[in-house]
């Protein structure tokens, strides 16, 4: 079956063909980084303004690219939930519009299993590398950080372990990027800098040292540089900098390398796989990569493109769904929360131990 992926929950407009044994036929991203940036953040009425001009030619080019028309299409991948209301509405609206047209089956798909099931995408036919089932996911996003045990494809076989208490670990390198006059998104940039950057040279505390529970905590790292940043200033010497980012870099890495590796130990499975943009980052694939090799765990990793926001993991997540005959038509409905269980109290308070 080919399936025909659609997302627009927050500030891109994707498309993709993907067929069902999760190889990619192409995977179109509209950005729109540029419309938001000199507001400093996302725009929810502009979001789905952009949405709204783009989402045709976004669909028309993913068809183009993967040489097959509609009338090949067995079926469309949406996201539903999570994300911004007016932007969630417009994929939803024009899935079902041509879902209906070509009487397709439609599923709605939760964000979060997009990024949890990326690493099945295949770009290349032969690549044939996959987790088995069970596996840890580490997914570290702008809007989600959190430890999952993922016993199959679909929701019910998915249970958090632990999620951030506060912000996102994408959210933090956003708000360090842009308090350090840096731009958006921060990830990508703090990355770059880090590379440069002596780790050792500024103190920094570590997000919730010594807690061994699955939970993260990114907001105090974030205060952290804002003091930093009010006591000496931004750095105006590039070595400074990139000292301050690798610092920055290294205290988020080190959290999420030891929580993962102690996650997949506690859950007794052999995979660990990453997901989300910040998954993406240099340091977290390469700290991850030593830390399983040292406790014997296989890491999955998506490749760059399907870290971050894209509709082939959408369609993909649909997949197995739509592969059973499944199809929410009439239901189809959006909504601001993720599906997925969370057992995480947000803010301060008592902390939940592993079970
Ligand atoms: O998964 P994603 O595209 O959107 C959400 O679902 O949130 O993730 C976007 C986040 C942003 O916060 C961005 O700064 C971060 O991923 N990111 C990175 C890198 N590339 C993107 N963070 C650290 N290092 C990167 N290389
Ligand atoms: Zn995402």
């Amino acid at each position: 079956m080919l399936i025909l992926g659609i997302e627009t929950s927050c500030d891109e407009t994707a498309a993709a063909v993907v067929r069902d044994d999760g190889l990619v036929l192409s995977d179109v991203i509209h950005s729109q980084i540029k419309l938001h940036a000199p507001y400093g953040g996302i725009v929810p009425e502009l979001a789905s303004r952009d949405h709204m001009k783009n989402i045709r030619p976004v669909i028309d080019q993913a068809l183009r690219q993967s040489n097959v028309g509609l009338p090949d299409i067995g079926g469309i991948s949406v996201t539903c939930r999570p994300g911004l209301s007016g932007a969630l509405l417009v994929g939803i609206q024009i899935a079902k519009g041509i879902a209906f047209a070509r009487k397709l089956p439609v599923v709605g798909v939760d964000h979060l299993m997009g990024h949890l099931l990326a690493v099945f995408l295949r770009h290349e036919p032969g690549d044939e590398r996959k987790p088995d089932w069970p596996f840890v996911a580490l997914i570290v996003s702008g809007g989600h950080t959190a430890l999952y045990r993922v016993d199959g494809p679909e929701l019910p076989d998915i249970r958090e372990l632990g999620a951030t208490r506060d912000d996102a670990a994408g959210e933090a390198f956003d708000k360090v990027a842009k308090l350090l006059g840096l731009g958006y998104p921060g990830g990508p940039i703090i990355d770059r800098l880090a590379r440069e950057g002596d780790p050792t040279q500024i103190p920094l505390s570590r997000p919730m040292p010594g807690r061994n529970t699955f939970e993260f905590s990114f907001s105090g790292l974030k205060t952290n540089v804002m003091r930093y940043v009010t006591e000496f200033g931004v750095p105006s010497d590039n070595e400074s900098l990139r000292n301050l980012c690798a610092t920055f870099q290294t205290r988020v890495v080190d959290t999420l390398v030891k929580k993962a590796v102690l996650a997949a130990k506690a859950e007794r499975v052999k995979s660990l796989v990453i997901g989300g943009g910040v998954a993406a980052n240099s340091q977290l694939r390469a700290s991850l990569r030593s830390a399983c090799e040292r406790h014997g765990i296989d890491l999955f990793a998506p490749t760059l493109r399907a870290c971050t926001d894209n509709a082939a993991m959408i369609a993909y997540a649909g997949r197995h769904r739509l592969v059973s005959g499944q199809s929410d038509a009439t239901s189809l409905t959006m909504s601001p929360y993720t599906a997925l269980n969370s057992v995480t109290r947000k803010g301060p308070g008592r902390r939940a131990r592993p079970s």
